[in-house]
């Protein structure tokens, strides 16, 4: 079967300050770094050999996973001296690639939670004999993103940036984070100097007239870049409504990792995971949020859509919505935070500091 590049360099801006201490494809998600769940897949689908191309935080992936016999996979990794870009990383491994010139070879963006069905997409480029194929999804609103228009036969007809006005918005399909090259066309990129390939490889390809073929995969996609984002799909894990066979459990509305401690009259419901070493105190409710290893959610704590990172602290009935505490923050007794506000690393809010509501009493 095809090999696989994942790229796993970024910086992960959107997703501070769990990007503070952890690349972002290593911030847990139900319960594994969130990479465990995209090796699993491409396992799934017959990938065996795995590049990843690291640059930020780089160190951290190898001890973790290893060679990756433990997942049925042999993984390599390179590292970039400096950033490359996503285009600029997929060239700089292209030394460590076995296919043939002809041969397809398959590349992930790190950070995207789907259940694209990977054999298809190689399928569409075999036979439709594409220079690169990409996994195109429908969304409700595009603004956000750029656009990818296709023609009656799924070929791709422009790339466009991210439209300003209704009248932009040509096409509700975007570029979904995962592509299958010939391996010749990863030749072509320039090396050595920080290339997009989202910006620069991808419209230079089509005007240059090379053959980009685009699959509408309608199938669970979620791109995991920004905090909110990173919690819904790791309760998707959790529930089931997101595929991957590594999820450390059975699906459900909770998923406790071994070594944490939770209340017998704490609620955890909404694809709650609570980590190794986490604590989830008397009557404290949790929704839909992810409890890293070694957190702590004091008593009567209510916490909805909400990611506490690891060894933070949660004080007694402090309420969070929509929140992100970063590792080792601690938050005091009776606060409430609400929707985007993040807590950075170590910081320290005492009790009854902040809130959005006038205190009962
Ligand atoms: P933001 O800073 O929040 O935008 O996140 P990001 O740094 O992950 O950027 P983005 O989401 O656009 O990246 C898409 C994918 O490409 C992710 O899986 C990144 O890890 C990866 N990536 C982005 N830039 C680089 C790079 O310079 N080198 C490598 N190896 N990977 C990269």
């Amino acid at each position: 079967m095809t090999e696989a590049i994942l790229l796993v360099g970024g910086k992960g801006t959107r997703l501070r300050p769990l990007t503070v201490n952890t690349p972002k494809p290593m911030v847990p998600a139900a319960g594994v770094p969130f990479l465990t769940h995209q090796l699993a897949r491409a396992r799934a689908a017959g990938v065996e050999h795995i590049v990843l191309a690291t640059s930020y935080l780089a160190e951290v992936f190898e001890p973790y996973f290893g060679d990756g016999s433990a997942l049925g996979l042999h993984l390599e990794y390179v590292t970039e001296e400096e950033p490359l870009g996503t285009g600029g990383a997929i060239r700089n491994v292209a030394s460590r690639l076995r296919s043939a010139p002809g041969e397809p070879v398959l590349i992930f963006n790190g950070d995207i939670l789907t259940g694209l069905d990977i054999p298809a997409l190689v399928d569409t480029h075999r036979r439709t004999g594409a220079d690169v194929s990409l996994h195109l999804t429908r969304v409700a609103d595009p603004r956000a993103f750029g656009l990818v228009p296709t023609d009656a036969a799924g070929r791709v007809t422009a790339f466009l940036e991210k439209p300003q006005t209704p009248e932009e918005i040509v096409t509700d399909q975007i570029n979904a984070g995962a592509y299958v090259f010939t391996r010749s066309v990863i030749d072509t990129i320039p090396a050595d100097r920080p290339v997009s390939v989202e910006r620069e490889t991808f419209p230079g390809l089509l005007a240059e007239g090379a053959h980009l073929q685009g699959m509408v995969d309608s199938t669970y996609w979620l791109d995991l870049g920004t905090p909110q984002a990173f919690v819904r799909g790791s309760a998707d894990l959790v529930l089931g409504r997101a595929p991957s066979p590594a999820v450390p459990g059975r699906r459900g509305e909770r998923l406790v990792i071994e070594g944490a401690r939770v209340a017998p009259d704490a609620k955890l419901t909404g694809g709650t995971v609570v980590g190794a070493g986490a604590f989830v105190g008397a009557g404290a409710r949790v929704e839909g949020s992810t409890v890293l290893d070694g957190a702590v959610i004091e008593a009567g704590a209510v916490v909805r859509d909400s990611l506490i990172g690891a060894g933070a602290r949660v004080g007694a009935r402090t309420v969070l919505d929509g929140a992100v505490i970063g590792d080792g923050a601690v938050v005091g007794a009776d606060n409430e935070l609400r929707e985007g506000i993040r807590i950075w690393c170590d910081a320290h809010i005492p009790d009854g500091a902040v809130r959005f509501s006038a205190p009962a009493a």
